[in-house]
C-alpha cells in the first residue's frame, strides 16, 4: 500500500529539491478553509490563518490592515504586529495508513522566527531559526492539536542584546528601522534597510505537514561531478543523506539504485547497503559514470552555447519491506572553477586574478545583486514573482547574481529557474552589515543551517561560489559600527563565526564549491591576511563593493580598476505610475520635500545626493526647485536617466578592463560586473533597476544592453582620444567586423559624418580597436563651426556621436553606443523642446524575446528634432519596450513592445506617452 502511494508521487514530480517519504500528510490550509486560527497574545484578535503565510496576510485577509502592505506610511502604522506575540493553532488527524508507522514525524520547512512549537502534550521545541528545517518526531493520536506560539522577534532580539551587546547599536535612524536584527536568525531586511521598510513579520512562511516511514528516508542528496579528460566521460558521485529511525535503533539492508536519463540511454547502477543497529542521519554513497558523448554541456546564458538539463533519480529499496524511499533532482555537466592565481608569478605585488572558468573558458560574469522579493517571506517567495524577475535578467544577457546576504536563501524553483536560464549564483550566507554573536546557542542554530541549506542547494547547477556574509570583514576593519576599542574581541568572533564554524562545514558539505569568507574581500589574500584584510576593497585582489554619489558618474576615470566588482549602483526613484500606488494624492504637494518621499527615502543624504547628480548632469545649470509636484515628476525621470547612465559608464569600463593590464599597478583583467540591485522591495528611491512591479527602469533596458554578448564600447580618454573597444562574450568569434563612427548635430536630425574602420572581431575578449583625437573627428564633422556659430568655441558643445559595431557587410548590427562628449550645461541647438509624439502602433512581425510574450508591436517614434534620452511608459500595460530611454537623431525611429497580457494595438495606444530631456527642464 506505501509502496502504491509513493509511486504516485514521486512520478508527478517536476522539478527538484522534494523528498519524498512514504507518507506525507499537508497542514497547510487557506483561512478560507477555518482550519488554521491566529490569535494575538491578550486575545483581542483570533482570527482564520493561511499556512503558509504570515500574520501580516492573516490581518490583512481579515480586514484588521485595512490598507495595501506599502500604502503611505503602513510600515509605520502596522509596526505594531511586529511588537504582539501570534499563537497560529489547528487540529489534524493523520489519515488511517499513518498510525503503526515507525517513525512519525511533524516537519516545519520554515518558521518566522523565534518560538515554541507545542503538538499534543509533547515537550514543547524551542525553534529561532527561520532558515532551518525542524523535524520533530511525535505519536499520533485521535485527533491532534499542533500550537506554534512566535513572541515578538524584535523584543527577543533586544532581549538578547541586553544580555550579550553586539555591535551596532541599532541601523541608521533614515532607516526607520527596527535593531538587533542581528541577535535573530531572521531575514536581516526584515527589520528595515536602506531600499526597504521594516516589517517585522511572524508566521509558518514555508510547507509544514507530517511524514511517516517504517525504515527510511532520503532527506538530501549531493553531487559531486567532475570531467576527465584522459577517460571523456564524467564522474557523478553521490552523497545520499537518509534518516532513519530517530527514537530506536533498526537494522536493515536493501538496494540503492542511481539512475541518470542521458540522452539516448537510461544510465543506471545498483548497490546492495546496509546498516545494523543504527538511529538517526545515515549516509550513503554511490556513483555513476556518463560518457562525455552522451551528454550536452551546461554552459551559463548569454556566451553563445546552450545548456540541457538531466534528471537524476535515487532510490532506496529495502529487501522485505514494501517502502521504496525515492529522491529525483535535475542536474547538468559543466565545471566551474574560482581562478585566483598570481597575476605575474614573478612578481606577487601585482596581486592576484579573481575569475570563474566554466567548462576550461573564462567567463566574464555580469548581472547584478538580488534583494528579497518582498519584505513580507510569504510573498517573496511566490514563484511567479521570481521568475518574472529572473526571466528579465536571463532576457537581459546576465549570466549571474549574487543572493544577497541580508535576504532568504531562494526557493527551490528559483534555483530550478537559474539552472534552465543559464543564470549563475553568487550564493551569499545570510549575514549582512553587521557583527554577530557567536554564544554557542547562536553558533548551533547556524551550524545546522548551513548544513541544511548546503545539501538542500547543492544539487543546483547555477550554485557557483558561497560567500561567508556581505561587508562584514569591510566594516570590522573600517569600523563601521564603533567597535575600534575591541577589535580583537570582535575580530576573534569573526574567525569564530565565518572560519571555524562556517568555512569547514561548507567544505565538508559540498566538495565543489568555493568558499569565500566575505563580500567584498580580497580572497585568498584575506585569508592570507588572518581574514581581516586592512584594505578588502583592494582592486588587485578578489572582489569590490564600490558607491559613489558626489562625483561625476558619467566619467570613467572615477572607477576603480578591480578584478571584479560584485556591488555598485545609483539611486533613482520608481516611475510616478509605481509611485502612485502607494500614495495618496495630497502626498506629494511638496515634491521632493514631502513627508511621504522623505519616509521611502532611508538612504542618508540620498535626496541631497539625487539632486546634485541630477543638476551637475542633466540640466541647463543652475539649482531648481523641486519641490512641487509638477517638478518632482520631472525629478524622477531625471533620476533615472543619471542611474543608467551612470551605471552603465561604470558597467563598460568593467567590461573594456577585461583587457586591460597596467603592468606598473597590476590593475586591470576584470572579470566580472554585478550591479547593485536587480529588483525592488517596495516603490521608492532605490538602486533598482526593475520596478517592485515588475517594469523596467529605464537602468534595466540599460542593462539589457551594457551586458549584451556583443559591445562595443566608445569613450573619451583622459588625453581627448575617441577610444573604442570591441568587446565579445561569445565563445566562437565572429570575424570579419567594422567600427562606424557617426557625428551628430544636436541641432539637426541625422549623422553630418561618418567614418569606418574594419577589425576581426575575435571571440571572448575585449580589444581596442580605435582610437583618435576627438577634436579632429569633430572638426571634420564641422563640429567647431557649428559652436563657433553658436557662440562657444568648443566643438564638443554642439556634437555627439554615436558609435556602431555592424558584420563587415553592415547589414548586421551587433552593438550599438553613444558618446555625450559635453554636459548638457553646455550642450547648444537641443534647447527647443522636441515636437515628439507615438505616430503609430500596429502588430509587428518581429520575433518574442521569450515565450513568456504573447504579442509584439511595432511603436513609431517621431521627432522633428534630436530628442535625448527618449522615453516611452506604457502605463498599466504588462510588457516591455525592446529599447527606451535612447537618443532619437533621425525623424522616425521603430522599437518593439512585446506584451505580457493579450491587447490590442489601440489600447495600447492609449495607454502610451513618450517623453524626453528638454521636456523635463524645470
Ligand atoms: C490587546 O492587544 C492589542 C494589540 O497589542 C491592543 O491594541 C489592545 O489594546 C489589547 N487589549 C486589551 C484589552 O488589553
Ligand atoms: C524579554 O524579556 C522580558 C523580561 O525578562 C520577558 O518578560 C519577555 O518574555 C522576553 N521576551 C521574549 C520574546 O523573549
Ligand atoms: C568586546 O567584545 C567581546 C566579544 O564580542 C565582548 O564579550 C566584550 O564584552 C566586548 N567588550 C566591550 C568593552 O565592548
Ligand atoms: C576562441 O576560439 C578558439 C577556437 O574556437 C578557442 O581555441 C579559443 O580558446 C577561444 N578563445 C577564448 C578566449 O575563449
Amino acid at each position: 500500500m506505501g509502496v502504491n502511494l509513493f509511486i504516485v508521487t514521486s512520478f508527478v514530480l517536476t522539478f527538484a529539491g522534494l523528498s519524498q517519504c512514504a507518507l506525507r500528510f499537508d497542514l497547510g490550509a487557506a483561512a478560507s478553509e477555518n482550519i488554521w486560527t491566529v490569535a494575538n497574545n491578550n486575545g483581542s484578535i483570533n482570527i482564520a490563518a493561511t499556512v503558509p503565510g504570515g500574520i501580516y496576510s492573516d490581518l490583512k485577509n481579515a480586514g484588521i490592515l485595512d490598507t495595501e502592505f506599502y500604502y503611505r506610511f503602513n510600515d509605520h502604522m502596522y509596526r505594531w504586529v511586529g511588537y504582539d506575540t501570534w499563537t497560529f493553532t489547528r487540529q489534524f488527524q493523520v489519515p488511517a495508513e499513518f498510525v503503526g508507522k515507525r517513525q512519525v514525524n511533524l516537519v516545519f520547512e520554515g518558521v518566522d522566527t523565534y518560538g515554541q512549537i507545542h503538538i499534543n502534550n509533547e515537550q514543547p521545541v524551542t525553534v529561532g531559526n527561520m532558515f532551518v528545517r525542524y523535524v520533530i518526531p511525535f505519536t499520533p493520536e485521535t485527533v491532534n492539536t499542533l500550537t506554534v506560539i512566535l513572541p515578538s522577534a524584535i523584543e527577543y532580539a533586544a532581549n538578547r542584546s541586553a544580555e550579550t551587546f553586539v555591535a551596532p547599536e541599532c541601523v541608521a535612524p533614515e532607516f526607520q528601522g527596527e535593531c538587533h536584527a542581528n541577535q535573530v536568525r531572521k531575514m536581516q531586511a526584515s527589520f528595515s534597510w536602506d531600499w526597504g521598510p521594516a516589517f517585522p513579520s511572524a508566521g509558518i512562511w514555508k510547507k509544514v505537514y507530517v511524514e511517516a516511514y517504517d525504515t527510511l528516508l532520503i532527506r538530501d542528496t549531493v553531487y559531486d561531478i567532475q570531467y576527465s579528460d584522459a577517460n571523456q566521460q564524467w564522474t557523478v558521485e553521490l552523497t545520499v543523506h537518509a534518516e532513519l529511525l530517530s527514537r530506536e535503533q533498526s537494522s536493515g539492508s536493501g538496494d540503492l539504485q542511481f539512475e541518470i536519463q542521458l540522452d539516448d540511454v537510461l544510465q543506471s547502477a545498483t548497490k546492495k547497503v546496509n546498516y545494523q543497529g543504527q538511529q538517526g542521519e545515515i549516509v550513503f554513497t554511490t556513483s555513476l559514470n556518463v560518457p562525455a558523448g552522451s551528454v550536452q554541456t551546461w554552459y551559463p546564458n548569454g556566451i553563445g552555447r546552450g545548456r540541457k538539463l538531466y534528471q537524476a533519480t535515487v532510490r532506496y529499496i529495502p529487501d522485505g519491506v514494501a517502502e521504496t524511499a525515492v529522491k529525483t533532482d535535475t542536474i547538468a555537466f559543466r565545471t566551474l572553477k574560482v581562478v585566483q592565481d598570481f597575476v605575474d608569478p614573478n612578481d606577487q605585488s601585482k596581486g592576484r586574478h579573481f575569475y570563474f572558468e566554466v567548462n576550461g573558458s573564462p567567463i566574464f560574469m555580469k548581472g547584478s545583486n538580488w534583494i528579497p522579493a518582498h519584505v513580507l517571506p510569504e510573498l517573496g517567495s511566490t514563484d511567479q514573482y521570481a521568475e518574472n524577475l529572473l526571466r528579465a535578467s536571463a532576457e537581459a544577457g546576465f549570466n549571474m547574481l549574487r543572493v544577497w546576504g541580508g535576504g532568504v536563501y531562494e526557493s527551490d524553483r528559483f534555483y530550478q529557474l537559474c539552472d534552465e536560464l543559464g543564470i549563475l549564483v553568487w550564493q551569499d550566507f545570510l549575514f549582512a552589515c553587521s557583527m554577530y554573536p557567536v554564544d554557542e546557542p547562536f553558533l548551533g542554530s547556524v551550524r545546522t543551517e548551513i548544513v541544511q541549506t548546503v545539501r538542500r542547494l547543492q544539487h543546483h547547477t547555477s550554485i557557483a561560489l558561497w560567500a561567508g556574509n556581505n561587508e562584514n570583514e569591510a566594516a570590522l576593519i573600517g569600523n563601521w559600527y564603533q567597535t575600534a576599542s575591541n577589535f580583537s574581541a570582535y575580530k576573534a568572533d569573526y574567525i569564530k563565526l565565518y572560519v571555524d564554524t562556517v568555512k569547514p562545514l561548507v567544505n565538508a558539505e559540498d566538495p565543489t564549491r568555493n568558499y569565500l569568507v566575505s563580500s567584498p574581500s580580497n580572497g585568498i589574500k584575506s585569508e592570507e591576511d588572518g581574514y581581516v584584510s586592512e584594505n578588502p576593497y583592494s582592486a588587485l585582489y578578489g572582489d569590490i563593493h564600490f558607491y559613489i554619489y558626489l562625483s561625476d558618474g558619467w566619467d570613467p576615470a572615477i572607477y576603480p580598476r578591480t578584478r571584479f566588482a560584485s556591488e555598485f549602483g545609483f539611486q533613482s526613484f520608481p516611475s510616478m505610475w509605481a509611485l502612485n500606488q502607494d500614495i495618496s494624492i495630497n502626498d506629494l504637494d511638496l515634491g521632493l520635500n514631502s513627508e511621504i518621499i522623505n519616509q521611502r527615502q532611508h538612504h542618508p543624504n540620498g535626496n541631497f545626493e539625487l539632486v546634485y547628480q541630477v543638476e551637475s548632469r542633466l540640466l541647463p545649470g543652475g539649482q531648481f526647485n523641486w519641490n512641487t509636484r509638477e517638478t518632482f515628476e520631472k525629478f524622477t525621470y531625471l533620476t533615472q536617466i543619471y542611474q543608467a547612465m551612470s551605471t552603465k559608464t561604470e558597467a563598460e569600463c568593467h567590461r573594456r578592463w577585461r583587457g586591460w593590464y597596467d603592468a606598473p599597478t597590476g590593475e586591470g583583467l576584470t572579470m566580472g560586473s554585478l550591479y547593485w540591485q536587480l529588483n525592488d522591495i517596495w516603490n521608492a528611491p532605490t538602486w533598482a533597476g526593475i520596478q517592485h512591479d515588475g517594469t523596467w527602469k529605464m537602468m534595466h533596458y540599460y542593462a539589457a544592453k551594457m551586458y549584451n554578448p556583443f559591445l562595443v564600447s566608445p569613450y573619451v580618454t583622459p588625453d581627448q582620444r575617441l577610444s573604442v573597444h570591441a568587446i565579445n562574450d561569445n565563445l566562437e568569434e565572429f570575424g570579419d567586423a567594422v567600427i562606424k563612427v557617426n557625428v551628430f548635430s544636436w541641432s539637426k536630425l541625422d549623422s553630418i559624418y561618418s567614418l569606418t574602420q574594419p577589425f576581426i572581431l575575435t571571440n571572448n575578449s575585449a580589444v581596442e580597436v580605435f582610437s583618435q583625437p576627438l577634436t579632429t573627428i569633430l572638426n571634420t564633422a564641422g563640429c567647431e563651426s557649428l559652436s563657433r556659430k553658436a557662440g562657444s568655441r568648443i566643438p564638443e558643445d554642439s556634437c555627439f556621436l554615436t558609435v556602431q559595431m555592424l558584420s563587415r557587410d553592415e547589414s548586421q548590427v551587433l552593438s550599438e553606443n553613444f558618446v555625450l562628449p559635453a554636459k548638457f550645461s553646455s550642450v547648444l541647438g537641443i534647447v527647443n523642446k522636441p515636437q515628439l509624439q507615438v505616430s503609430g502602433v500596429s502588430d509587428s512581425v518581429a520575433s518574442l524575446p521569450s515565450s513568456r510574450y504573447v504579442r509584439a508591436f511595432d511603436v513609431v517614434v517621431s521627432t522633428d528634432s534630436v530628442a535625448p534620452f527618449v522615453w516611452l511608459d506604457a502605463a498599466d500595460a504588462k510588457g516591455r519596450f525592446s529599447e527606451n530611454g535612447f537618443i532619437q537623431a533621425s525623424a522616425s525611429k521603430t522599437v518593439q513592445y512585446f506584451a505580457l497580457v493579450d491587447i490590442t494595438p489601440e489600447e495600447l495606444q492609449s495607454k502610451l506617452t513618450v517623453t524626453s530631456l528638454t521636456h523635463n527642464w524645470p
